[in-house]
């Protein structure tokens, strides 16, 4: 979450007037299919931190839309023993019901006599059958079709016991209803594992049946990456390498490791953001029209993207990857611990919480074009921005006063916050013959969107109940990232050799200055614009 978009709700569909028009603008209306099949959605660690944080919010959102099908219900899974009433009070407090106006409050009641729970131990296949008798007699009761979810919001490492377990009690197979399972990233940690979760859900599930998230595809300044590209005539003819001379994806947070140093420990930023978020803006980014916007046209198209990634050089690692961990420092006027004196964080720790990585992408369009990605939490600012650098013009007929320091076109797409999209380009000031300067030309969705946008877990949760793979990630593009990302992780983590550094940057920082080098390398710098 945490988008600045505007978000109000709207009447019963969604349907937003995007620009209002007299003879020239087309006025566009987007609707928003609503549910109309019934379903139910069974989250797996349902007293857990996402399942408060995201799952239920964004549920509750879509039901405050009326996006829910009429006929739903969640059923909360989880190892804590606790009652359906208490469920429905612990998700009360986490949602700050007390505080809600008294329509909200009036929504959420409605809402939650729709949650239930059931308690369960992950390893016991008896708990399943108890799990499976649960949900016929709540779809009896509430009069549902078997259409079944299954959200997997647990630690991955159960991720396996659960998906047999609901395999071999049956609860994979559809009979009469869908049946759909839902896995939250990381989706594995390396390529062999990466490998043998697909192998081990597809003992069970077809890969239709399957919705691997990404949370950044469902925000919608992601998804506006492929028609702000494909929807308009003049930003494609010169999407390519004659013209962009360098690309770069910043992912900063101001946030550092919170409570889930478990997790992070063993993922470090390369797992956690790039084989996933970075890896699909950058495959947006880069990937050649579909024919149609159909998932899987789409969806091939990244996958041929990933495919051209240019294998990092192992021998050369410095040169194009930088590493990072923050220590202490001040965000927002705070001070706050270094990511070794978090909670949980092994002293010593080698995780990096930074990293910067320059690529190459092997295709007509791409070659030679240095694409470089960078994440880093506990920066000074929350940024996510693609900023497309373009060449500079090949012949300066304004030499003699400007030197070369007219600067080059740039695109930046601001992902969040303060979602937009920027052109800079030169004009001349008036006053002297010559006398140039940038500017900006700048499009900000606030001013545009003040009434309904869906947040990204509200959008892949409609998506999964509409069945619409579009925003998931499909087996063979978990495989290609994975396939990317492991010889790398493995010559930094490996025990013999050199060992690559991870440098230590001040938390409120842009990170370590060896990320800077990385692009003065080759006559670049960084480009913050927001
Ligand atoms: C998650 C990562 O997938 O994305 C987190 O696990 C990160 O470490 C988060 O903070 C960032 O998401 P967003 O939507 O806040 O940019």
């Amino acid at each position: 979450m945490g988008s600045n978009m505007g978000r109000k709700r709207s009447g019963a569909n969604l349907v937003t007037k995007v620009v209002s028009g007299d003879s020239f603008w087309r006025p566009e209306f987007c609707r928003i299919e609503p549910i109309t099949e019934p379903c139910s959605l069974v989250i797996f660690g349902a007293s857990g931190d996402l399942t408060k944080r995201k799952l239920i919010p964004a549920l509750y959102n879509l039901a405050c839309n009326k996006l829910t099908p009429k006929r739903f219900f969640i059923l909360g899974v989880g190892r804590t023993e606790m009652s359906d009433e208490e469920f429905r009070k612990m998700l009360a407090v986490a949602m700050n019901v007390r505080s809600m106006t008294k329509t909200d409050r009036g929504i959420w009641e409605k809402f939650a006599r729709g949650l239930y729970y059931c308690r369960l131990d992950y390893d016991d296949t008896g708990d399943y059958k108890t799990l499976s008798q649960r949900l016929y007699a709540l779809e009896r009761k509430n009069d549902l079709k078997r259409n079944r979810i299954f959200y997997l919001a647990t630690p991955p490492g159960i991720y396996k016991t659960i998906i047999n377990n609901l395999g071999s009690c049956g609860l994979s197979e559809e009979e009469d209803g869908r049946v759909r399972i839902v896995i939250e990233k990381p989706f594995g940690k390396d390529l062999t594992t990466a490998r043998q979760l697909n192998e081990e859900v597809h003992r069970y599930f077809k890969e239709e049946q399957v919705f691997r998230i990404d949370h950044y595809l469902g925000k919608e300044t992601v998804q506006d990456i492929l028609m702000f590209r494909f929807a308009n005539t003049i930003f494609e003819p010169i999407w390519n390498r004659r013209y962009i001379d360098h690309v770069q994806i910043t992912a900063a947070e101001t946030l550092g490791v919170e409570n889930r140093a478990g997790y992070y420990e063993q993922a470090g930023v390369l797992r956690d953001m790039f084989q996933n978020h970075m890896f699909q803006l950058l495959s947006l980014m880069a990937m050649e029209p579909p024919v149609v916007f159909e998932a899987d046209d789409v969806r091939d198209e990244k996958v041929k993207v990933f495919k051209s990634m240019k294998s990092i050089p192992l021998d050369r690692l410095e040169d194009f990857i930088v590493l990072g961990q923050y220590g202490r420092g001040e965000i927002e006027g705070r001070e706050v611990p270094g990511y070794q004196s978090e909670p949980g964080v092994a002293k010593g720790s080698r995780t990096p919480t930074f990293a910067a990585m320059k690529f190459f992408i092997d295709n007509w369009r791409w070659k030679g074009v240095p694409f470089y990605l960078r994440s880093v939490k506990r920066m000074h600012q929350r940024l996510t921005e693609i900023v497309i650098m373009f060449k500079s013009v090949p012949h300066l007929m304004f030499h003699e006063v400007m030197g070369d320091e007219i600067g080059p076109n740039v695109i930046v797409l601001r992902i969040q916050p303060n979602e937009g999209i920027q052109l800079i380009f030169q004009v001349k000031l008036p006053g002297s013959k010559v006398c140039l300067r940038s500017v900006m030309m700048d499009f900000t969705y606030r001013d545009f969107y003040q009434e309904a946008s869906l947040d990204a877990y509200e959008r892949v949760l409609l998506d999964c109940m509409l069945g619409d793979h579009m925003l998931f990630v499909r087996e063979d593009g978990v495989v290609c990232t994975w396939s990317t990302l492991t010889p790398v992780l493995e010559a930094i983590e490996s025990r013999k050799g050199r060992r690559h550094p991870i440098r230590r940057y001040r938390a409120g920082s842009w990170g370590p200055q060896a990320a800077d080098r990385l692009l003065e390398r080759d006559g670049n710098k960084w480009i913050a614009i927001s």
